[in-house]
């Protein structure tokens, strides 16, 4: 009897042939981390996890529909090949999305256009950059580079990676292995959306000290410790910087330090994405 086939990859984008595979190995591939205000994108060392030059950042389009972000996608990219170091011409660039992606698919919308909902974006950017792409989950890119690069490197069993930003956004690994989609920042707590309580953009809007934001925060990281009884929590998004302000205040089991590869994470995760799945990387 015949071998069962190998599942077929969980992407729509252009496959690499062998030899392609074979050229583009281990070499630097693109990046580009979509967010709600800024579209930011790097070319990436993947033997160090390391952007080689500077990131390239262009604000994110209003409204920011699938056509208008595939547009300034697209000038990144632009910008980011003109470069001596730029990877081929030809080699699959990896993208991150700020909600649920399932073999290529937007399946939520949490905070960005809703138009976005059952839209392929797989397809979308592959026609448009007319190279192969691969799309993951924001929270999960970071949470790829962390465990591989950055606090969750070398640590065995489960890390979570949590990102405090105007939602909050979880990544889930095992052995260092990406268990895609976990939406820890939608469990419901005391009858809310955790995120619409206590995300970074929620303590803003809702005028908190960090003393009182600290009362969420316990109230959040115990659940899910309650939940999952993690190895070690891993806090990123742009107030992991702010860490010696609630970390003192949180009384939890599990060991809880903050990102190390900072506003690089989304970038160097989304191309480590496309080179694990395209056996670019080991
Ligand atoms: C989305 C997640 C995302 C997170 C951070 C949440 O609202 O549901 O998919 O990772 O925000 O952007």
């Amino acid at each position: 009897m015949a071998a069962p086939r190998p599942p077929a990859p969980a992407t729509n984008g252009i496959a690499l042939s062998k030899k392609d595979e074979k050229k583009h190995k281990s070499a630097p591939l693109i990046g580009i981390d979509i967010g709600g205000t800024g579209i930011k994108g790097g070319i990436v060392d993947l033997k160090k996890g390391k952007l080689i030059g500077d990131r390239f950042r262009i604000p994110t389009p209003q409204p920011a529909t699938p056509e208008s972000v595939a547009e300034v996608v697209a000038q990144i990219v632009e910008e980011l090949s003109s470069r001596p170091d730029a990877p081929a011409a030809d080699a699959p660039v990896g993208l991150t999305f700020p909600g649920i992606i399932q073999h290529g698919v937007v399946r939520s919308a949490a905070n960005v256009d809703k138009s976005w909902l059952d839209k392929d974006i797989d397809a979308l950017l592959t026609a448009r950059l007319g190279r192969p792409v691969e799309v993951i989950n924001d929270a999960d890119a970071a949470g790829l580079a962390e465990a591989r690069y950055g606090a969750g490197a070398g640590v065995n069993g489960t890390v979570l990676v949590i990102t405090l930003g105007t939602g909050i956004g979880s990544a889930f690994i095992f052995d260092g292995k990406l268990v895609p989609n976990a939406e820890l920042g939608h469990l419901e707590i005391d009858g809310f959306d955790a995120e619409s309580k206590a995300s970074a953009v929620a303590r803003e809007r809702d005028g908190l000290s960090w003393e009182e934001y600290s009362v969420l925060l316990q109230r959040y990281f115990s659940h899910v410790e309650f939940l999952f009884s993690p190895e070690l929590f891993i806090v990123g998004g742009g107030i992991s910087k702010r860490s010696d302000e609630y970390f003192p205040h949180l009384k939890l089991r599990t060991k809880i330090v903050t990102a190390e590869l900072k506003n690089d994470a989304g970038i160097v995760g989304a191309a480590l994405e496309v080179a694990l799945n395209r056996k670019l990387a080991e």
